[in-house]
């Protein structure tokens, strides 16, 4: 709208008017005065409408506002809603005339307050978010921005800003942060390989100790499929395999059953491996999770223990043959086998080795197979002792067998067994007696 007076110049030079004339002129110019003062108020009633306007809006407004001069020194405060002072805790009255940073506090970024000084040297706009402290000392998370306010000659007059309280935000922030490190450092001090893969087995996830037992960065797998760390012959049953798995309701599960237990380095070699698998649904994707656990100490150790045993096993059965078969040298030429305990054929076959290379390593004349420690003496046993016995009369020795109880007696002749040159005796003492030359009953 145009403010400008309209002055009508009266026409006194061109020809002088008369009384009425100039009364007219004067009344006309009078009107068209009358309607410019019209038109200014009404002009100023709109202004201050808009004015009030425009305050009630700032204080009705939720987030902070204030107004500081841009001409003053250090921009005091100007103006300040009542957002801001609730936010703050401050009054109008207490902050007005003060610059704003009488909000920061020991905890507030200074790289954030150096880029709003920033800001404000370069007469622009800024924005930060920034820890600020209340009147009451509690602090407060303020994501603030400041913005030049310009003048109709275009110079720099106030600087306005806007405050908002993001605490419950911020600490959610932090708090999630939080828990991503300490998920990430739980998953990445992990002893075990962990891996997660999405629906189509490309990998999310490769902690550190995947990347040590593979060779790889966690950069170099990602987005790869899983079969990428799998010797070739595995690919298609393992890849059958998780598909079914994640078709399942299944949550979790030990892939023992899988045949496959070997991992592929990045260097090609492989090492053995025991894995499980888990699902879960995030936001509506499926995401496995295999954990890996290099078992080659494990499956060397017990190779090592299984070699172990049986080496024990072999020594104990050893010393067993020995114990059960002892051979004991009574004189040069003559030794004795005293069998204790029940006989088979095995240990008969034992006791038959034991005598022919006694007899053969002692160049003895004279066996004695005493078995008066054999509770059971049954025709299988009978006959393998008997072979036993003719086997060293080949070498050219006599064998004594002694220990024979009345029963044994009995049950060897209902037997039949025929001991041809076998000479016999009921007891050890008489047996050695006859060795010895003593016996005279022969
Ligand atoms: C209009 C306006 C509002 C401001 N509001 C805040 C605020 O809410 N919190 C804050 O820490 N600083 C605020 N500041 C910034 C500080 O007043 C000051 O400019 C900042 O600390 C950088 O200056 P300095 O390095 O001299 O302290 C505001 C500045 C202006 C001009």
């Amino acid at each position: 709208m145009n403010h400008d007076l309209t002055i009508i110049e009266p026409q006194m030079a061109a020809s002088p008017l008369d009384a009425n004339q100039q009364i007219a002129l004067l009344e006309q110019e009078l009107a068209v005065l009358r309607q410019e003062q019209e038109h200014l108020k009404t002009e100023a009633l709109a202004l201050k409408e808009s004015s009030s306007l425009y305050q009630q809006a700032m204080a009705a407004a939720s987030n902070g506002i204030s107004l500081a001069s841009a001409t003053l020194p250090d921009e005091p405060l100007i103006y300040v809603n009542a957002a801001f002072e609730q936010v703050t805790g401050y009054s109008a009255a207490e902050v007005l005339g003060h610059n704003c940073r009488f909000l920061q506090g020991p905890a507030t970024d200074p790289l954030a307050v150096k880029a709003i000084r920033q800001a404000i040297n370069e007469g622009c706009v800024g924005h930060t978010t920034l820890l600020n402290y209340r009147k009451d000392g509690a602090p407060f998370w303020n994501e603030f921005s400041i913005a030049p306010i310009h003048d109709a000659q275009g110079n720099l007059t106030h600087f306005v800003g806007i405050q908002a309280d993001v605490t419950a935000r911020k600490q959610a922030e932090l708090a999630l942060q939080e828990s991503e490190q300490r998920f990430a450092s739980i998953i990445g001090s992990a002893m075990d390989s962990i891996i997660s893969i999405d629906e189509k087995h490309q990998i999310l996830l490769f902690n550190a100790a995947a990347e040590t037992m593979f060779g790889y960065k966690a950069a170099e797998v990602l987005g790869k499929d899983l079969t990428f760390l799998l010797p070739g012959r595995y690919h298609q049953h393992h890849s059958q395999h998780i598909t079914t798995f994640s078709q399942t309701k299944t949550t979790k599960r030990s892939m023992g059953t899988l045949d496959l237990v070997y991992g592929l380095r990045s260097d090609d070699t492989e090492f053995p491996i025991e894995a499980s698998i888990s699902q879960v649904e995030v936001s509506g994707q499926k995401i496995m999770t295999v954990i890996l656990r290099d078992v080659t100490e494990r499956q060397r150790a017990e190779e090592e223990r299984h070699r172990l045993q049986e080496e024990i096993i072999r020594i104990q059965s050893s010393i067993l043959q020995e114990l059960s078969t002892p051979l004991i040298p009574l004189s040069d030429d003559i030794v004795v086998l005293p069998l204790i305990g029940s006989v088979d054929t095995l240990r008969a076959n034992q006791v038959m080795e034991t005598l022919l290379h006694g007899v053969e390593r002692q160049r003895a004349r004279i066996a004695i197979l005493d078995i008066t420690g054999v509770p059971v003496v049954d025709t299988q046993v009978a006959n393998a002792l008997m072979h036993a016995a003719q086997a060293v009369q080949l070498l050219g020795a006599q064998v004594i067998l002694t220990g024979i109880r009345p029963e044994i007696a009995q049950t060897l002749v209902g037997l039949g067994i025929n001991f041809g040159k076998i000479v016999t005796r009921g007891t050890l003492q008489s047996g050695i007696a006859y060795a010895m030359g003593q016996d005279q009953m022969v």
